[in-house]
């Protein structure tokens, strides 16, 4: 039995007491616990449900074993990575290779996504059956209605009919010219088929329409806090106006879900268009400042980034600090703030848009009772990280 303690984010605010573990497994959180103390403040690590790691043919510009480093260093403890690599993890042979992989490689715990396009949503089901048979806990998507993965509404509402499972979609209508209005258009499509989850929503309306329906939203940094009128460079979907950013961020309490749709691209590639940014190392550090700093509240913060993660996605024992989760914990000193910078950071692609923003990396990081990261030393394996 591990017992640590220290100021734990708990039941919505930061209290002093002790944190039993028997396991990895939290069996009992109180003030009489005591402990050696950990200095700084111990919060639940994060989820990021919306990476991609790249690797296969893209392993020059980020991996399972480089992407979840850069995880690990950001505080985050369970990522979920996409399936629009290359090749592309549409059936079960692609996602059992992808699992390998990272098993062997991942430093935190890992999930997959499965592609679902034209060509495989016939044997959708199937494919999920043999996957699930391995015991792996795939949600679909995410899902492209535009570009080179898309699938038709007709097919989505087809695999919705199908699958009784969780279902991503980056809803961008692929005859809408005006960026507003083909997020707003694919999510009104899109709900009305049915439930969904919808992937870095862009803008205040699109969230206001999902709010308060049994579908649910995802937002990330770059959405909220650069406008296309700042940074110049492309990412699906588009960075909007200045209004429009102020309005998502206005409304950022009706989010459920807060993730970096970490996008690694080499400098060359960005030049050339790639769209996205890479962001998983960053999220929490600079949301966790801004929290400090009082711009959001903290219990929002984790709201978004750790407990509805959890609960959408059903991953069991994750979540926050409670009796029966595992201990997952970043803890952070809150006097620590530094400005980004991209030399410091763990992707493969070396640079980052919020370079310069100011941050508050975690000192420490815990995966089941155990410190996996202290004072940017990591002291575990790459496979350390378990996949679900
Ligand atoms: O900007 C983006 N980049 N949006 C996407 O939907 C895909 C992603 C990527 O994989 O690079
Ligand atoms: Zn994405």
């Amino acid at each position: 039995m591990l017992t640590i303690y220290g100021n734990v984010f708990y039941k919505g605010r930061i209290v002093e007491c002790g944190i039993e573990v028997e396991n990895g497994v939290i069996v009992d959180i109180g003030k009489d616990k005591k402990g050696k103390k950990v200095d700084g403040i111990i919060m639940p690590a994060g989820i990021d449900v919306h990476v991609h790691f790249r690797d296969f043919k893209e392993s020059y510009k980020e991996t399972v074993e480089s992407g979840s480093l850069s995880a690990l260093y950001g505080g985050v403890c369970l990522v979920v990575d996409q399936p629009n690599t290359n090749p592309p993890i549409v059936d079960e042979d692609i996602y059992f290779r992808r699992m390998e992989i990272a098993k062997r490689m991942s430093y935190v715990d890992y999930s997959l996504n499965l592609g679902l396009v034209e060509d495989n949503v016939d044997e959708i089901d199937e494919i999920l059956r043999k996957i699930e048979e391995k015991h792996y806990i795939p949600a679909i998507g995410e899902v492209f209605l535009r570009g080179k993965m898309s699938v038709r509404y007709e097919t989505l509402e087809k695999a919705k009919k199908t699958v009784n499972k969780l279902i991503t979609v980056h809803a961008e209508d692929p005859n809408e010219d005006d960026d507003v209005n083909a997020e707003v258009k694919a999510v009104e499509r899109c709900l009305s088929i049915g439930k969904f989850h919808f992937c870095h929503i862009s803008t205040a309306k699109a969230l206001d329409m999902i709010y308060n329906t049994d579908s649910t939203s995802e937002v990330t940094p770059h959405h909220l806090i650069y406008s296309k009128e700042v940074v110049k460079l492309k990412v699906n979907p588009s960075l909007k106006s200045n209004e429009d950013r102020v309005a998502l961020v206005r409304n950022f309490h009706k989010a459920d879900i807060l993730a970096s749709d970490h996008a690694p691209h080499t400098l060359e590639e960005k030049w050339e268009g790639a769209p996205g940014f890479p962001g998983v190392e960053t999220l929490y550090p600079m949301f966790f400042y801004m929290a400090k700093r009082g711009y959001i509240k903290i219990s929002d913060l984790v709201e978004k980034f750790v407990i509805n993660p959890a609960k959408i996605f059903g991953f069991d024992r994750y979540g926050g600090i409670e009796v029966g989760n595992y201990a997952n914990f970043a803890v952070f000193d809150p006097h620590s703030e530094k400005p980004i910078r991209a030399r410091d950071l763990h992707s493969k692609v070396g640079w980052t848009i919020y370079e310069g923003l100011m941050a508050v990396f975690p000192k420490e990081v815990y995966m089941r009772g155990e410190k996996v990261l202290e004072d940017g030393e990591i002291l575990i394996d790459r496979g350390f990280g378990k996949v679900l």
